[in-house]
């Protein structure tokens, strides 16, 4: 390993808890591999601070950031320029300062987007696409399969006022594709018959209550191709029960490794090692 010097470009991570994050190891690993003298740093920033800390960090030797909880929409106040999808998505993961000018893209729902294609071979155009949740990676996800040319973008929530919300912002913004649909309705298992995709947007599954399920098995036909936001555990109860059935399985992982991966060639004009942060991330996922 190099130690940084003077002349090293840094690339900060700006949320707060960021213990649980395995994006320093993953950049870093990145960067080292590939010889570049750059450094990814976690820097924990409460709200109130966040506009020092950002001005400050600036005027440093920094060329890039990553953006996350709890910072993703309020970054966007301070910054010179938004990428349109971004704009779009109205929530920031990633910002490149080039010639002192900071500009904010979202890089999540293109990682989604990159594990779909990598995965299972899918690209969204034309597609029928069925989300459980509504919360911030829901909207990213939603935005940029509409943005991608989806063909229908079916969104289910515990909170019914959320997914109308999401649906109409959709409608406005990008294309008329977006259907919120009812938790309770007796038409989800039709829907879901014309459907190509289901995705879990939501929490559900995660560690440590790894046997709960976002939607009923039964309504799970092997026609689908199933992907998971959650990544631990990598294989949730979802896709266990969705391999089961014959589906197709997208890991949480992918999209993770992949926002990432979006970032690194934002942040250096160069393409990163993929494979290798995946399983460094897959190894430091055991470890934090
Ligand atoms: P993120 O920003 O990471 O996507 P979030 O904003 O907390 O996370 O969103 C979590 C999503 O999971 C929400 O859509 C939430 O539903 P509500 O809008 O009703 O809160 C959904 N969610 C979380 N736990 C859930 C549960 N036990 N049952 C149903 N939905 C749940």
């Amino acid at each position: 390993m190099q130690y940084p010097t003077v002349t090293t470009k840094l690339v900060i991570l700006l949320g707060k808890p960021l213990g649980h994050s395995v994006s320093p190891q993953m950049h870093n690993l990145a960067f080292e591999k590939l010889d570049l003298d750059y450094c990814y740093m976690p820097v924990e920033v409460a709200p109130a601070d966040l506009q020092t800390v950002f001005n400050g960090l600036t005027r440093m030797n920094v060329v890039g950031f990553n953006v996350t909880i709890p910072h993703k929409i309020n970054i966007i106040k301070y910054l010179d320029k938004l990428d349109p999808l971004a704009a779009t998505i109205g929530a920031v993961n990633t910002i490149c300062v080039r010639n002192g000018k900071t500009i904010g893209y979202n890089t999540d729902g293109e990682g989604f987007l990159q594990s779909l294609e990598s995965e299972a071979h899918i690209t969204p155009r034309g597609k029928r696409f069925f989300l459980l949740g509504c919360g911030g990676a829901a909207r990213a996800i939603s935005m940029t399969l509409a943005h991608h040319g989806a063909k229908k973008i079916f969104i289910c929530n515990r909170t019914l006022s959320k997914a109308e919300k999401l649906t109409t912002e959709i409608n406005e913004k990008i294309a008329d594709c977006a259907i919120t649909v009812p938790q309770n309705a007796a038409n989800r298992a039709d829907i879901l018959q014309e459907c190509d995709v289901l995705i879990n947007t939501t929490s559900i599954g995660m560690h440590p209550k790894e046997n709960a399920l976002p939607i009923e098995e039964s309504l799970i036909g092997k026609h689908l191709t199933v992907a998971d936001i959650v990544y631990n555990p990598l294989t949730t109860q979802l896709l266990k029960v969705a391999k089961d059935r014959g589906c197709a399985t997208v890991h949480g992982l992918g999209m993770l490794v992949n926002q990432g991966a979006a970032g690194f060639r934002l942040w250096t004009g160069i393409e990163p090692p993929v494979k290798e942060m995946f399983a460094t991330v897959f190894s430091a996922m055991n470890t934090v």
